[in-house]
């Protein structure tokens, strides 16, 4: 019988942003190194690796997880989401992509996609949060930029253009 070790690697296929995808992983190997180093999807950034600063969050079926605390083959036969998935167009920005851009909720962006996908499973759950839950869920992300303000109002007029209310503000840029 074949002796199996940690170090070997194994294939590893599941769902990334709707479509199927493979890859060789050990163990040991992250999700978010899956996905950056062997799939080539770098729009999950990797800051702590200690599952603190959110900047690797994606969604596996559908639930916003760290990448960085997720082993790639936990995501066999699953489905994963990632920032790249978001908007199908290029002009199709997401309610809440439109709404960061509008606030300028990011500066330099390494925080962006964490939150972007924390926030597009919490929104797609509770349509109507309010400003102390959104702050609970923001809280599991650091963003050295922004200072958080222009992410609240961001994510407070997302939630709103989500339930089918027209923003307040105009759009900046288009
Ligand atoms: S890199 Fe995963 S939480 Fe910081
Ligand atoms: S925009 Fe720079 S860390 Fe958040």
């Amino acid at each position: 019988m074949r002796r199996v070790t940690s170090d070997e690697p194994v294939t590893v296929s599941f769902e990334l942003n709707g479509r199927p995808v493979r890859g060789r992983a050990t163990a040991r190997t992250l999700l978010t190194d899956f996905l950056r180093k062997e799939l080539g999807a770098t729009g999950t950034h990797v800051g702590c690796e200690h599952g603190v600063c959110g900047a690797c969050t994606v969604r596996i079926d559908g639930v916003a997880e760290r990448g960085c605390l997720t082993l790639a083959v936990q995501v066999d036969g699953r489905r994963v989401d990632t920032v790249e998935g978001l908007a199908d167009r290029r002009d199709a920005l997401t309610a809440l992509q439109r709404a960061f851009r509008r606030h300028h909720a990011l500066q330099c962006g390494y925080c962006t996609p964490g939150i972007l996908m924390s926030f597009a499973d919490f929104l797609s759950r509770t349509p109507d949060p309010d400003d102390a839950a959104l702050r609970e869920v923001l809280g599991g992300h650091i963003c050295r930029c922004t200072g958080y303000a222009g992410l609240m109002k961001a994510l407070k007029e997302a939630a709103a253009e989500m339930r089918g209310e027209v923003p307040e503000t105009p759009e900046a840029t288009r």
